[in-house]
């Protein structure tokens, strides 16, 4: 679909009737209409030198050239060279920090594509590759409106950043001008009142990262349902996509908790979208699900607070044995700890677990509410169970001062050093007569390929729909862990990368494909070459939400891998994204 004369017609109106006081002198598009691609650098149409200075003089100095961080490291005409700060970027490169404080860098390895990577020789090359040319270091609305019309104006690929935390690199695009919204971290306490919902709440910032979320509401006395680990944005692709964590059983997913999104529109109209909006309850309904980096460019989400809550924490590894036992008595301990997955679930409890070739490590159990006492004895059938099989485990449990202190102690995940698959699981395959063996059956050949290790992380939300509906895919609802297994990464190796990947795809995958036919992935946590992804990532969904799409960004600014909409572009090998024909 090429742009209309009346879509050209309509971006220039747009420029010159919206723009702030401080307006882009003659921001003129010159451009092609028939031209189906997004600018590129080095594109007679991308923007000369000084239409950039005046774009950062309208945001107030705000606008960020970006270099790759990995630019140390190498000779190149980027930036110079620096051994010290090079060996230090190589000592913090998996943590997620390092990517977060960036304006640039991303937490995901295989769409990074090598281009600047830290960890070859200083010869190797560093060039800009999958990293946003521009960041903008967003403060409100009047950024997001002034970088949404540049866009538009000079036909540039745009992207949302936030933490940089997806897997796939969502947050990041070939020649593009990324919208930064890290540095919004308003926090406010509110009374809410609407048809679905009258109580205390909290509206936070685009920028706010789960701890932060859990900090603030802690200091006032409640809870907010937000991720396991801590660096998460709780605004961003986390609420918009799903939104899984240790109080999600209890109180619902993060799409469940949203009694408003206040959002930018492709546009450049603020609008507050609720499920009681005349206008904009549909907008609402897919922000709660649908994918982040879409719809529109969110800058506050306003969240239900609930009662804050004591914590306890549980722990338990067990082993293949090294030669006493068969293996049997090793899976047949993973088949009875998934038999009790749906007690942990329905207790309000949450796992989080790990499977290797020869290792079983329950990380973490949360337990909100729960005293160490209740929480053991929540445990005792299962410990009880792999007595039974006398296979030696070590079992821990602690009760926490507090939610952050306990929150804050378990092992955190880094950055996401993986190349992964993941898929939903229904209850059913934790059923005894079949499902449970079958299930575990796919978890030994999966774990059997060379370096693979396989997570859980349980939830029931069966219960916790919200009356008004919520995008999300509907599979949520009977799902009991999201399945995400992957191999890590090999920064000396690139072209293993692919291959394993590849074999994620083609070889591994499948085995939960073919126990949940016609089921689904979270799209937080999924393969990007995951086939039929419409249905796999939105199911019944779908067409509802592509309508949506259409209505609120009928020209397409927003982009993002696997996001609804992304079916009309095709992005080619040196990254330029083109509508596909
Ligand atoms: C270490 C790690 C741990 C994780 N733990 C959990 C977990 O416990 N539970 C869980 O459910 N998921 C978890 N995830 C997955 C997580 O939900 C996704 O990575 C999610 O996309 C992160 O959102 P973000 O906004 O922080 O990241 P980004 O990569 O910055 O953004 C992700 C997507 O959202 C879009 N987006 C961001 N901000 C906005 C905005 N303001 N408006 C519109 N679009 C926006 C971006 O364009 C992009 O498409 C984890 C991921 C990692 C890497
Ligand atoms: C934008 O302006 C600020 C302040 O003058 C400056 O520090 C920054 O380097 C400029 N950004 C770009 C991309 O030129
Ligand atoms: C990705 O890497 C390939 C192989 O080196 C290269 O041809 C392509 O241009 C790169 N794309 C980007 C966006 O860097
Ligand atoms: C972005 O803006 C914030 C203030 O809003 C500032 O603290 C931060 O240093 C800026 N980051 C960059 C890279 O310019
Ligand atoms: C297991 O839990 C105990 C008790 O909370 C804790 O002391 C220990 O550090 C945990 N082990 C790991 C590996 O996290
Ligand atoms: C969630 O718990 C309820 C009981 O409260 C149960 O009926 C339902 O089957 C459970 N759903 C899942 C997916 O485990």
């Amino acid at each position: 679909m090429a742009p209309s004369a009346t879509f050209l017609a309509l971006i220039s109106t747009l420029v010159i009737l919206t723009s702030p006081a401080h307006a882009l002198p003659n921001a003129v598009a010159h451009r092609d209409a028939q031209d189906s691609c997004h600018c590129f650098p080095g594109d007679a149409c991308w923007p000369a030198p000084d239409l950039w200075n005046a774009f950062n003089g309208s945001l107030g100095g705000r606008l960020i050239a970006n270099t790759p961080i990995a630019a140390v490291c190498h000779h190149s005409t980027l930036f110079p060279y620096d051994a010290a700060a090079c060996s230090v970027l190589q000592n913090t490169w998996f943590l997620p920090q390092t990517h977060f404080d960036s304006s640039s860098s991303m937490m995901a390895s295989l769409p990074t594509n090598n281009s600047c990577n830290p960890f070859l020789d200083a010869s190797a090359p560093c060039t800009m590759g999958n990293y946003p040319v521009y960041s903008v270091n967003a403060t409100g609305p009047g950024d997001y409106q002034t970088t949404l019309q540049f866009a538009q104006a000079h036909n540039i690929r745009l992207v949302i950043r936030n933490t940089a935390a997806d897997y796939n690199g969502k947050s990041s695009g070939a020649g593009s001008l990324a919208l930064w919204t890290h540095h919004l971290k308003s926090k406010e306490i509110l009374e809410y009142r609407s048809n679905g919902y009258s109580g205390t709440a909290f509206r936070f910032g685009a920028g706010v990262q789960v701890t932060e979320a859990y900090e603030f509401s802690l200091a006032h006395g409640h809870l907010v349902v937000g991720a396991n680990v801590p660096e998460v944005g709780l605004v961003g692709g986390y609420s918009q996509g799903g939104g899984h964590g240790p109080l999600v059983s209890r109180f619902g997913l993060a799409v469940d908790q949203v009694l408003e999104w206040e959002v930018v529109l492709a546009s450049g109209e603020v609008v507050v979208a609720s499920p009681d909006s005349a206008e904009h309850a549909d907008l609402h309904w897919a922000l709660c699900g649908g994918g982040g980096g879409t719809y529109a460019a969110v800058l506050s989400a306003t969240v239900k607070a609930h009662p804050s809550l004591i914590l306890s924490t549980a722990n338990l590894t067990f082993a293949l044995p090294p030669t006493a036992q068969s293996p049997d008595a090793f899976w047949e301990g993973v088949r009875v700890f998934v038999e009790h997955i749906p007690a942990i679930n329905d207790a309000g409890t949450q796992a989080i677990w790990y499977v290797e070739a020869t290792a079983f490590n329950l990380a973490t159990l949360f337990a909100p509410g729960f005293d160490k006492t209740a929480l053991d004895a929540l445990m005792q059938p299962f410990l009880d169970a792999l007595d039974r099989l006398e296979l030696p485990y070590s079992y821990a449990s602690e009760q926490h001062p507090g939610f952050l202190e306990g929150f804050l102690q378990q092992p955190g995940t880094g950055a996401a050093n993986l190349n992964i698959g993941g898929r939903l699981i229904p209850r059913t395959l934790a059923q005894s007569n079949g499902g449970s063996a079958a299930l575990t059956a796919a978890i030994h050949s999966i774990t059997s390929s060379s370096g693979v290790v396989f997570s859980g992380v349980t939830f029931n939300v069966s219960n916790h729909a919200p009356e008004h509906g919520v995008g999300i895919n509907p599979y949520w609802r009977e799902t009991i862990f999201s399945a995400v297994f992957g191999t890590f990464f090999d920064w000396t190796d690139w072209e293993k990368n692919q291959r394993s990947a590849d074999t994620i795809t083609n070889d591994l995958l499948p085995h939960l494909e073919r126990l949940t036919p016609g089921g689904a992935a979270y799209l937080n946590e999924c393969d990007f070459q995951q086939a039929d992804w419409k249905t796999v990532f939105y199911g019944a969904n779908w067409v509802r939400l592509s309508e949506i799409k259409s209505k609120y960004d009928p020209n397409g600014v927003f982009y993002a891998l696997g996001a609804v909409g992304s079916e009309g572009w095709t992005q080619q090998v040196d990254g330029r994204l083109c509508r596909a024909t």
